[in-house]
């Protein structure tokens, strides 16, 4: 990860000792690195601004990490935000973020969410299908204004990564499908909508991914529905969404897409599909949420218990484990990871690295090459940064670890560490 170095027998992330900011705010410990979150948004940033002709907004996925200083970092630089209904929304609001960027997603939006998100005044709630448009109708009727909606389409598009994070195919729980002719019916509910400001389309077709064809696809298939609705029912669509989904460097196997040829590539994508349809070039945006995160965080910890079970393996137990990084025992995710101290030794033996969870599967590392790890040994799980706070549940009542960001050296808390009384405050 570009974020660490060694220097001496010390690892440093963003410039900071991580050994120190264990000591300062004990462990289990996330430390995310500010100036790499801004770099990554910038890529995106500056790629659509080179190689777009028309307009374009970034919209950070808040799934992958939400807190309230992360919108403080989206606004300086600039960016909107894909958001969940309900408390990601919320989180965003109470940060003072510009409402007006922020795009709404979820396959069952409850009317009280609607009714907010229309209050709240944001920049598009993406609908699901047509009982969500009907809602959307009902409540923007009621309030007499005019929503601003995109349409979730799935594009028919099968991307290459793990089936919990595919989205674009038609067996998917997200959106209204091209193929078997649900997005035309819902685009005709739409377009009879009057309360209803069909402005775009939505797609993203799943996480993780490595290969860049099923992107240029997927934009293929919106644009040519673009162009049957425009047909049909007289709707110029004025943006198109085209998700999230890079995959990350996760271990020395991994070989993501580069960012920047990526946003080429899909640009001239858009740019020859509208020629080809005469359609006028919509306003891209995306919505990037593990590319500007996950590889500008480790979690550390401390290693309490070592276990070397003759002829079997050696079980390395840390005081984390699956509530503050559940992303193995859903999709056996991989990782790299350091010793803290001496980080630069050589990988002797190999070793499980497992949480202090009752579950067998509380796996952090099934079977990682590390030096000699003993007891009381700091180590850090490298690219942490996306969908591991976010998912962190308080599983045997574990509080969560705080996440500390540094920048330039310098390190502050984005969230407090929870406390044994924060567990228990909304028990009656
Ligand atoms: N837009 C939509 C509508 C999404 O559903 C997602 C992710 C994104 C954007 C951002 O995708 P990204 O750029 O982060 O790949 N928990 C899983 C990932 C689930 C992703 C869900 N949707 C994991 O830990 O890998």
């Amino acid at each position: 990860m570009e974020c660490l170095s060694v220097k001496g027998d010390q690892l440093f992330i963003g410039g900071a000792d991580v050994e120190a900011l264990a000591k300062k705010y004990g462990t289990p410990l996330y430390i995310m690195d500010e100036n790499t979150i801004r770099k990554n948004i910038k890529e995106y940033k500056d790629s659509l601004n080179k190689y777009y002709k028309g307009e374009s907004l970034v919209l950070y996925a808040g799934k992958a990490f939400c807190c309230k200083q992360m919108y403080k970092i989206l606004t300086d630089e600039g960016i909107g935000a894909d958001l969940m209904a309900g408390g990601e929304t919320y989180t965003a609001q109470a940060s003072g973020f510009d409402m007006s960027k922020v795009y709404i997603h979820g396959n069952n939006k409850t009317e009280q969410e609607i009714s907010m998100l229309l209050d709240i005044g944001v920049g598009a709630i993406v609908a699901d299908n047509i009982y969500e448009l009907k809602n959307i109708q009902q409540i923007a009727e009621q309030k007499g204004i005019i929503a601003q909606v995109l349409l979730r389409v799935k594009p028919g598009v099968e991307a290459h990564t793990h089936e919990f994070i595919q989205t674009g195919q038609i067996d998917s729980k997200f959106g209204v499908a091209i193929e078997n002719g649900e997005a035309i019916l819902a685009a005709e509910y739409a377009s009879k909508c009057p309360n209803i400001n069909l402005k775009g389309l939505h797609c993203h077709i799943g996480s993780q991914i490595f290969d860049y064809p099923p992107f240029e696809l997927a934009a293929r298939k919106c644009l040519e529905f673009a162009s049957l609705i425009k047909s049909k029912f007289g709707i110029t669509i004025k943006e198109l969404n085209l998700g999230g989904g890079i995959g990350i460097k996760y271990t020395q196997a991994d070989d993501p897409i580069d960012i920047s040829k990526f946003i080429q590539g899909i640009c001239a994508a858009v740019e020859s599909n509208c020629a080809r349809l005469d359609l006028p070039l919509p306003k891209i945006l995306m919505e990037p949420g593990r590319s500007i995160v996950a590889t500008s965080g480790i979690t550390v910890y401390t290693i309490g218990c070592v276990k070397q079970i003759e002829g079997v393996r050696k079980y390395v137990s840390v005081d984390g484990g699956m509530s503050d990084n559940p992303r193995y025992i859903m999709y056996q995710s991989m990782y790299e990871a350091v010793r803290v101290r001496k980080p630069i030794d050589d990988d002797t033996e190999t070793v499980r690295v497992v949480g202090k969870f009752c579950e067998s599967g509380d796996i952090l590392l099934p079977d990682i090459k590390m030096p000699e790890l003993q007891v009381g040994d700091l180590i850090a799980i490298e690219a942490t940064g996306a969908y591991n706070y976010s998912m962190s549940s308080n599983y045997n009542r574990v509080p969560r670890p705080p996440v500390v960001m540094v920048r330039d050296g310098k390190d502050y808390i984005a969230i407090n560490r929870e406390s044994y009384e924060d567990l228990v405050k909304n028990d009656a």
